[in-house]
């Protein structure tokens, strides 16, 4: 068993906190919001993810995870204290923002007792683990610590899936004495997934080149999905083709409206400007960046074309998350292409299973809300979907078919069987392939 302090109980700080408990280890999670930290304590949680709450409850009522604002009585006795704060991109230079690493490493340090490791579990540019050594050895020259970082590649909505299962637990140290405390607190991980140890710039960078990685490859099916509608060709099957090689594999192939999130347009633009520091432009990622902005206003204006004929015409948004399963509408696509469309039109309305009290306070009233897909579609000249969720699969056609004004669907997450939709009445698009 090991002594965990978190610093910060976001997405990330209070997944792994609750994990590392479940795992058997001591785990105080510290933030600075006392709001957050008493609802904790009062036994409720302040982020909503699948399975979260089970393991949540159990670990608090065993008292292997706790909950406080005071730094001090989290640290001084912590082997292993991590960094989760967050790292918003910089509004004028996208690149991401340290204050927050920086405020607690400065903090922490004033506690430290004992031989500690500090673990960067935030997402931060290469170089960061030097700079929280430095703060902390000026702030506390006495202090026996190693900084590691420790990245993490948690998908929200399956935080706590991806804790327990994950492909790979990336360490990068600087000293074997730190290496082996994590290998220690990683131990039940050992034969279920790859370890790999790295000097600590490299895991920095780990992080950014996955996560930019990702981003291009979403990018790139998005890229073959327009080739393919006017080629002729069928993206899914494009898709089905290129996955089967294992060297491509067949995840993060899935055309739509443009990646989103608090993850994937923050960390490309922080690894584009880091490219820009050193001097190596990333090219392939400025791209990607830039065309994933592009296609949203794309988008926007495809729908805005389906109306040309009545241009006064309603528009039904159904989906306004960044990706199913989730509310949270962060850089989500959704919000973008709404941006988009408001420039053409006021009479869109918009609903979304669990986003809609997110995205009102982005959209205001340049919008209408709708409480249900109903109301959201009814007298409506074209109905667009724009995140995965699974209700939206379910559409009853013949009913949407009555309520509609005129009957058209773009479908910009291929939920629907088109030939169906089509078969029903409707006019039909969709992503990557011409009906
Ligand atoms: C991502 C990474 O997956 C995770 O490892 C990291 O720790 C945090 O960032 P997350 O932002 O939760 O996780 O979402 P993810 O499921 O990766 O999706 C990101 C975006 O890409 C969403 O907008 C999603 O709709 C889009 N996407 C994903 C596609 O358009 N097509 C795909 O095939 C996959």
């Amino acid at each position: 068993m090991l002594k965990v302090a978190i610093i910060g109980t976001g997405y990330v700080g209070l997944p792994t906190g609750v994990g590392l408990a479940e795992l058997g280890n001591q785990v105080v999670c510290v933030d600075k919001i006392e709001d957050k930290i008493n609802k904790l304590n009062q036994g409720k949680l302040t982020l909503y993810e699948d399975g979260l709450e089970e393991l949540f409850k159990k670990n608090v009522k065993s008292g292997m995870l706790k909950f406080t604002t005071d730094t001090k009585s989290a640290v001084e006795d912590a082997d292993i204290v991590m960094l989760a704060v967050g790292t918003p991109p910089h509004p004028i230079t996208k690149e991401a923002d340290l204050k927050y690493i920086y405020a607690a490493a400065e903090e922490l340090a004033k506690y430290l007792t004992g031989y500690t490791v500090v673990a960067t579990k935030s997402t931060v540019p290469v170089g960061t683990g030097d700079e929280v050594e430095a703060i902390i050895h000026k702030t506390n020259p006495k202090a026996d610590f190693d900084v590691v970082s420790l990245p993490e590649f948690l998908r929200e909505g399956f935080a706590i899936h991806d804790f327990f299962n994950p492909d790979r637990i990336v360490i990068g140290y600087e000293s074997e004495k730190a290496k082996e405390v994590l290998l220690k607190l990683y131990q039940p991980f050992v034969g279920k997934c790859q370890f790999l140890c790295v000097k600590r710039r490299s895991s920095e960078t780990i992080k950014y080149a996955s996560n930019a990685f990702l981003a291009m490859k979403i990018h790139y099916i998005n890229e073959m999905a327009d080739f393919c509608e006017a080629a002729g060709a069928d993206v899914r099957e494009v898709a089905k083709g290129m996955g089967l090689d294992s060297r491509i594999g067949a995840k993060f192939l899935n055309p739509g409206p443009g990646y989103g999130g608090s993850c994937f347009p923050k960390d490309t633009n922080a690894m584009a400007q880091m490219g820009k520091k050193y001097g190596t432009p990333l090219h392939l990622i400025e791209t990607t960046i830039a065309e994933n902005d592009n296609r949203k206003a794309r988008i926007g204006q495809r729908v805005i074309a389906t109306i040309k004929d009545h241009p006064q015409g309603k528009i039904a948004v159904l989906g306004l998350a960044f990706k199913g399963g989730t509310d949270d509408c962060r850089e989500s696509p959704a919000i973008d292409i709404i941006k988009e469309m408001i420039k053409y039109s006021r009479n869109i309305m918009v609903y979304d299973p669990k986003a809609l009290e997110n995205a009102k306070s982005i959209l205001n009233n340049t919008v209408h809300y709708a409480e249900t897909i109903t109301e959201a579609c009814s007298g409506a000249d074209v109905a667009v979907i724009l995140t995965e969720w699974e209700d939206f699969k379910k559409l009853d056609l013949d009913h949407l078919k009555s309520i509609m004004k005129s009957p058209k669907i773009v479908d910009m997450r291929n939920m629907l069987n088109g030939e169906d939709v089509i078969k029903h009445g409707f006019q039909y698009q969709c992503v990557g392939r011409k009906l």
